[in-house]
């Protein structure tokens, strides 16, 4: 089974960065990409399936709320199994 890469600030600078490592010299396929702005998450993910990615989740949350971080964990292991993350 493939890894998943979870990214936190994914829609800027430092995790766009990490993002696009992780396809292009991690041979990563599938990620989540987790910041507010779910407008550049959107094209971070489609710079990461152009790369190679096949199966990259979009989580707009404000990590600054631990509800919403619990909940981003759980979408994670909801889309990818549970055995995966
Ligand atoms: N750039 C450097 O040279 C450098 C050097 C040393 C350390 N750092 C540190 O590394 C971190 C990233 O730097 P950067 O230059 O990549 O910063 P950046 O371009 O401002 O990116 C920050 C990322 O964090 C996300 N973010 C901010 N607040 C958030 C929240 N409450 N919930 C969810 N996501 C949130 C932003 O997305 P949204 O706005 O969409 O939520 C964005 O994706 C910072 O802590 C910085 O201090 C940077």
């Amino acid at each position: 089974m493939d890894k998943v890469c979870v990214i936190t600030g994914a829609s800027a600078g430092i995790g766009v960065g990490i993002a696009l490592s992780m396809v292009e010299k991690g041979g990563i396929r599938r990620l989540a990409l987790v910041a507010r702005r779910r407008e550049k998450l959107e094209e971070v993910a489609q710079q990461c399936k152009k790369a190679g990615a096949t199966d990259v989740l979009i989580l707009a949350k404000d990590l600054s709320d631990l509800r919403s971080c619990a909940e981003a964990v759980q979408e994670t292991v909801q889309h990818f199994g549970s055995k995966t993350v």
